[in-house]
């Protein structure tokens, strides 16, 4: 394997770059530094070596109809053609939002933004300004991006919880002032009990209950149905706005995304990633009526920014949902995970390797250390998860050219993805691969 341009680019980049990247979450620890890219075609990477790889990341999962999607690329041509501007509606603008709402159960209005962290952002204060509370409500081991408000207890270790089963607040980044942790309740996911009594004890003070449908940003830990219902009841009692952040979810496993896997709508909806399709920068807060009306001019909740509903942004995505939306596009890719997860799972068990595959859509997981699934508990991931035994694997991987992004979390494994623009041998091709690989690391 050729790695020397991409070596060399590294020292270059480290004079102006934070440890060589411009985003932390570019950098690949099982290589010590970024994969440098020279382009990206349906479900191939190439870096700047000549080295192709099978693509198991998706840009973070943005990447949901592959790389260079020829019908993405010519919507935003058009948009390139009528003189790509922003901070402007358009009748694509109202398409894409009529879409939207045919698609999403929650979503009775739209609004769009720039990015995941921007919708989640906008979703809670729009909660807190409704309902005039400050207090959330979010759970261990899920993330929300990257803003003051939801940022804690995501990846940092395991902390004791109190009597009432109430997690400490730690926030996940230098630099969030304590007296935002103080308007934070953690909870432990899938504890009905803990969350119901919780909602008791602080009755009248909870603006919102913030959730990934399916906790993708701890591998693939599955959602316990009796918990999502009391959630959903539980809030809609107390007059609190849940808010599904969907920003993988979205789309992911069928049209409606979370919700839809569910059968539970909640007030509030955040979508990124997949609703650009090809790795198209939009984002949008959707959800019911109610809700949505806070948000000005209407409301009183201010929710803008001049690059968000893009003209490029919105006819790429336009495209992206049309796509999702044919008939056929889920059958493909239902088709894809039963190959690949139930493939890896087979040679897991044939060489002895005591790790399990988890997996919603076209998103999963690989548990090292871990035996055995369904898996609910997200502490019983950290307390299990095999990172040595995940690096060697990523390390391995990488050298058979499979791309496959890791964060460096001790704590959980990274989700994993494919796309749309995979096929049946790219899977198969990738199974033979990892054959090799379990074989050298079983010993
Ligand atoms: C569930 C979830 N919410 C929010 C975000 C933040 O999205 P963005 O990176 O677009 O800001 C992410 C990003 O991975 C996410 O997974």
């Amino acid at each position: 394997m050729q790695i020397h341009k991409g070596d060399q680019l590294f020292q270059e980049a480290l004079k102006y770059f934070i440890s060589g990247v411009g985003a932390a979450g570019r950098f690949f620890p099982t290589i010590g530094r970024p994969l440098f890219l020279e382009r990206a075609d349906g479900a191939y990477l190439f870096d700047i070596d000549g080295n192709q790889y099978i693509d198991y990341h998706s840009s973070s999962g943005a990447t949901f109809l592959g790389y260079n999607n020829p019908e993405i690329k010519q919507a935003m041509q058009q948009a390139l053609d009528m003189g790509y501007f922003c901070n402007y509606e358009t009748e694509y603008h109202v398409k894409l939002a009529e879409l939207l709402c045919a698609s999403v159960p929650c979503a009775e209005k739209v609004r769009f933004a720039n990015s995941g962290t921007e919708a989640t952002l906008g979703a809670i204060r729009l909660a807190r300004g409704v309902t005039g509370r400050k207090k959330i409500i979010k759970f261990e081991g899920h993330f929300h991006g990257m803003h003051e408000m939801a940022w804690f207890n995501c990846h940092t270790t395991l902390s004791e919880p109190n009597e009432y089963g109430e997690i400490p607040c730690i926030p996940d980044s230098a630099g969030i002032p304590e007296e935002i942790a103080s308007m934070v309740i953690v909870l432990p996911s899938n504890e009905p009990d803990i969350f119901r009594s919780c909602m008791k004890r602080h009755q009248g003070e909870i603006a919102a209950v913030i959730m990934e449908p399916v906790m993708y940003n701890a591998g693939c830990v599955l959602p316990k149905q009796e918990f999502v219902q009391a959630v959903r009841e539980e809030t809609e009692h107390a007059g609190t706005v849940l808010i599904f952040d969907e920003v993988l979810s979205g789309f992911r496993m069928c049209l409606g995304g979370g919700q839809e896997y569910l059968g539970v709508t909640p007030d509030l909806a955040t979508l990124a990633k997949a609703l650009g399709g090809s790795g198209v920068p939009i984002a949008a807060l959707v959800g019911k009526e109610w809700v949505m009306n806070g948000l000005n001019p209407v409301g009183k909740v201010v929710m803008s920014g001049t690059y968000t509903g893009h003209i490029l942004e919105v006819l790429g995505s336009l495209k992206a949902v049309e796509i999702m939306r044919s008939p056929g596009f889920y059958d493909h890719l239902n088709q894809l995970a039963d190959r690949l997860y139930s493939g890896l799972s087979d040679l897991l068990q044939r060489y002895r390797i005591k790790a399990v595959i988890q997996g919603v859509g076209a998103r999963f997981a690989i548990y090292f250390g871990l035996e055995h699934t369904p898996i609910y508990d997200y502490r019983q991931v950290v307390r299990h998860f095999d990172f040595d035994m995940n690096q060697r694997f990523l390390r391995k991987a990488f050298e058979k050219y499979l791309y496959i992004h890791d964060y460096g979390n001790k704590l959980s494994p990274t989700h994993h993805g494919f796309t749309s623009a995979h096929t049946l041998e790219d899977i198969n091709e990738t199974l033979t691969r990892c054959e090799d690989i379990f074989k050298l690391i079983s010993d």
